[in-house]
């Protein structure tokens, strides 16, 4: 059977007592695809990402990587997997530098040093690496977990709304990085920019109430009624 998939996900579903927070989401990705997941406000994005990684308790469905199944999936054993993933509200280790982060995001393989070193300079930290991560810029920290995530080489990576609270220029400098640093993964990001959709993303999923509503192209998503309707003016279109 021909499998070009690496990232599988099949009626994912997960409830919070009796809140149907995400809906029988069935999705796969391909190797070196970039796929956005929109939707508004409470839509279930990010408990896509949770059920995934295992920091909620999907109650139906299956996730497989490269075609096996993932199960009793927990956030240690899905990085160890290759499945890593950023918060929408950024988790780093606030009384270390970014160098120190660096390091600890790292899997001491041959090639960590160069990476870490490029990843640095592409994502910014050119001449900060001493600065104490709690004092960085909310954007800088969502930069910082970025690339602690890269740093280890994902095969998979979720990004939680990784341009949060970022400046322009600082948005296109990581959708340029995760464009780099994700060619050989299969790469998810949650966001509501929909300038940096426009220039990142190969497919886009857009959920809403927990289900998936459709996915497409960013043009197909953003002319299709129903996603204008959900949206009513508040900036998909
Ligand atoms: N741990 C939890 N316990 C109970 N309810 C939860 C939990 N996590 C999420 N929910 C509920 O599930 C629904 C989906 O929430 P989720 O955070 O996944 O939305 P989202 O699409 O990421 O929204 P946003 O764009 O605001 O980040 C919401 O109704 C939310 O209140
Ligand atoms: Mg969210």
């Amino acid at each position: 059977m021909e499998r070009t998939a690496i990232l599988e996900v099949e009626g994912l579903s997960c409830r919070f007592g009796g809140v149907t927070a995400l809906n029988d989401v069935t999705l796969a990705l391909r190797r070196g695809e970039f796929r956005c997941v929109i939707g508004p406000n409470g839509a279930g994005k990010t408990t896509f990402v949770n059920a995934i990684t295992g920091i909620v308790k999907s109650s139906e469905g299956r996730v497989r990587l490269d075609g096996e199944p993932l199960n009793r999936r927990t956030p240690a054993r899905l990085a160890r997997a290759g499945v890593l993933r950023t918060f929408q509200t950024p988790r780093v280790f606030g009384a270390l530098t970014v160098a120190e982060n660096f390091a600890l995001a790292a899997r001491f393989d041959r090639a960590f040093e160069e990476r870490g070193r490029s990843l640095r300079e592409d994502l910014g930290f050119t001449g900060r690496e001493q600065a104490i991560a709690s004092q960085l810029s909310q954007g800088e920290r969502k930069r910082l977990e970025i690339g602690m995530a890269f740093m280890r080489s994902p095969r998979v990576i979720l990004l939680d709304e990784p341009t949060a609270g970022m400046s322009g220029a600082e948005t296109r400098e990581v959708a340029s990085a995760i464009r780099k640093y994700g060619s050989e993964a299969a790469t998810v990001i949650i966001e509501h920019d929909m300038g940096f959709v426009r220039e990142i993303a190969d497919t886009v999923s857009v959920l809403h109430r927990g289900s998936l509503l459709m996915e497409g192209t960013l043009d197909e998503v953003q002319a299709d009624q129903r996603v204008r309707d959900i949206y009513l003016g508040s900036g998909v279109h």
